[in-house]
């Protein structure tokens, strides 16, 4: 089957990486999360003591990437659990602005969807890493939702944090990722955007899943 590229952009708590991971099983097609890929990467050049602002055009050149049964290795070992903490995604966005990094993973990301079949979430997937995507998603909700459902997802892995904790790390998160000068994340030019607060992800996914079969009959009819 031939390339088929989804890309799913948005802010933190908008809901895509249980949307993306939804519709990828619907479609029975590939998940790839680049936000996992810069937390993982940021806890490591975090554990080599460098920081954002440093020249890190060689720091990654011994950092190597494994997908297995759902799991992300980095060099060997399984991070997925210890990317999940708010301090890992801070770090995350803190380096996420260092252009060395950026064009590294990337560079990377291209390299894993060539000629693949993919559901792409992150933050500059449609403007930047796969500008070619067939379909591309802008999903966002309003501030107050995407704290709500923070907190909730971070109360259920038993971290207590309160609702104005969560959301001054989000204003953060939010100014940095869309400010940086390298990459920042907005929708693309021919993005569909779509708002999901007070909807349901099953509805978000439906919506979606519309969009991709509406693009899927228009290509093969050339339109
Ligand atoms: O989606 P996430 O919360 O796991 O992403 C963590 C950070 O990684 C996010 O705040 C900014 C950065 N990021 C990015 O700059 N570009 C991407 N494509 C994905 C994530």
């Amino acid at each position: 089957m031939k390339e088929f590229l989804i890309a799913i952009d948005g802010p933190a708590g908008a809901g895509k990486s249980t949307v993306a991971k939804l519709v990828a099983a619907r479609l029975k097609i590939n998940y790839l999360d680049t936000g996992a890929m810069y937390r993982a990467v940021a806890l490591y050049l975090d554990s080599k003591n460098l920081s954002p602002s440093d020249d890190l055009s060689n720091a990654l050149d011994n950092v190597e990437f494994r997908y297995e049964d759902g799991d992300l290795y980095l060099n060997g070992t399984k991070v997925t659990d210890q990317i999940r903490s708010a301090q890992a995604g801070k770090l995350a966005s803190d380096f996420a602005v260092n252009p060395s990094v950026r064009s590294r993973l990337t560079d990377l990301q291209r390299k894993i969807c060539r000629n693949g079949q993919f559901v792409v979430e992150g933050r500059d997937i449609g403007t930047v890493v796969l500008p070619h995507a067939q379909v591309k998603i802008f999903l966002t909700a309003s501030f107050e939702e995407r704290v709500k459902r923070r907190l909730k997802e971070l109360q259920e892995k038993g971290v207590n944090l309160t609702f104005e904790e969560v959301a001054n790390l989000i204003r953060l998160r939010d100014e940095q990722d869309s400010k940086r000068s390298f990459a920042p994340m907005k929708p693309a030019e021919d993005a569909i955007i779509i708002d999901t607060t007070g909807k349901s992800i099953e509805q978000v996914v439906e919506e979606i899943c519309q969009i991709v079969s509406r693009r899927m009959d228009c290509e093969s009819n050339r339109c």
